[in-house]
Parts: C-alpha cells; structure tokens; sequence
C-alpha cells in the first residue's frame, strides 16, 4: 500500500460506493464528543475522556476524522512512541502506534477506514518520523485484520489475554 497521500488540510473522496462523499481531516477539539460516542457505540475498549484529549493535544497530525454530510463518522487516534521494533528485531525506533480506530455502521466498507489509516500512518511518518507502525487487534475481528493486511500490516505475534474479557490480541505491524 503506497503512502502517497496527503497530510494537509481536508481532503475530498469518492466512497467505494461511487456516490458517496467523504472528508478526510485532522481532528479538533470540537470533534472529540463526537469521537468518544463513535468510540462507545463500536468498540467494547472505551477510555476515559481525558485519553482522547492527551492523544489530540499530543499528536494531532496523526488523529483523523471522517466526515460525510458534515457528520463526523470515523476516527482515528494514534500515538507515536520509543521501542523495540516489531519490524527489525532487536533495533531500538520511533514506532506509531494506531490506539482506536472506529466507523459507524452506516458509513462502512466505502473505504474511510482505509483512507483515515493511510494519513495517519503518513503523517506518523513526516511529522513524528515513526519508522514503522503497529497495533493490537482481537484475534476474531477479521474485518479489522483484513483492513490491515490491505494496508501491508503483517501479525508479528500473538498476546494472551490482551483483553479484559480474556481474548488474545494478534500483534500487526508495518514499516512506515
Ligand atoms: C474495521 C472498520 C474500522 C473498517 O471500517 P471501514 O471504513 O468499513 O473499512 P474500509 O471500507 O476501508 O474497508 C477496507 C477493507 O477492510 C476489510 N473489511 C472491512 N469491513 C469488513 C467486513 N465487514 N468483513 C470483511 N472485511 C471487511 C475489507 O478487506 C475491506 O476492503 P473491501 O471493502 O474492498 O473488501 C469498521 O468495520 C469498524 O469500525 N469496526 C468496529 C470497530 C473495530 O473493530 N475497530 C478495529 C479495532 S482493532
């Protein structure tokens, strides 16, 4: 999958669908009710509101929002990070890491989870030089595992009972 998208400002797009349109932008304070109740509806991992707010306040290049109709419909909020790579074993990087992602049920598989993924990767990249990007997924979300390997994510491991209600995380990463 290619990075070359754009970082700045709004940016316009045509759904899967051919008719439905889309913003792709970076969040704003303003957006962050909207977010959380995103959040609430589709992720059993809900955080309080001050994790949003940190995320925005310390890397609002990399925490996008999706828009159709002027309606905020998807987000995605990332962190960047100092670690061991997932990619090169061994090597100490700057790693992104994608913390939520989320679309309501109405706006999905138009391709704004892909869209908001690839800015946000891009602009880890530029803004906060990761090298490369992870993230923990339930083993059973397959729509979600499947975005990611679109985007050239690999499973690079498997964490036991990574979530509260006892369910493993597939460990995915991607150079950046
Ligand atoms: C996973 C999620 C973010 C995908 O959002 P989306 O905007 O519909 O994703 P896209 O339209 O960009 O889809 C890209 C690819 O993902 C995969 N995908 C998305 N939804 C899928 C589904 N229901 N079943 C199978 N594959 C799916 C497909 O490969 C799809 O490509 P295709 O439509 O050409 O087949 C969305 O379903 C969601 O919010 N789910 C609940 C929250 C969640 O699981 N978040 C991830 C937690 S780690």
């Amino acid at each position: 999958m290619t990075l070359d998208v754009s970082t700045e400002g709004p940016q316009r797009m045509l759904g899967k669908d051919g008719k439905t349109e889309f913003v792709i932008r970076e969040a704003t304070y303003r957006d962050l009710n909207d977010v959380i109740a995103i959040n609430r509806k589709v992720l059993p991992e809900n955080y309080p509101n001050w994790f949003f707010v940190e995320h925005l306040e310390q890397f609002p290049k990399a925490f996008i929002v999706a828009e159709v109709g002027g309606r905020v419909v998807g987000y995605v909020m990332s962190r960047v990070e100092y670690g061991w790579s997932n990619v090169n074993k061994g090597k100490a990087v700057r790693r992104g890491h994608i913390v939520s992602v989320g679309v309501l049920p109405e706006a999905r598989r138009l391709g704004i989870a892909t869209a908001m993924m690839l800015r946000a990767m891009k602009a880890m990249k530029i803004y906060y030089g990761a090298s490369e990007v992870y993230l923990e997924v339930r083993v059973s979300n397959t729509p979600a595992i499947s975005l990611y390997e679109k985007l050239g994510y690999k499973i690079v491991g498997r964490i036991p009972r990574y979530y509260s209600d006892g369910e493993d995380a597939f460990l995915m990463a991607c150079p950046l």
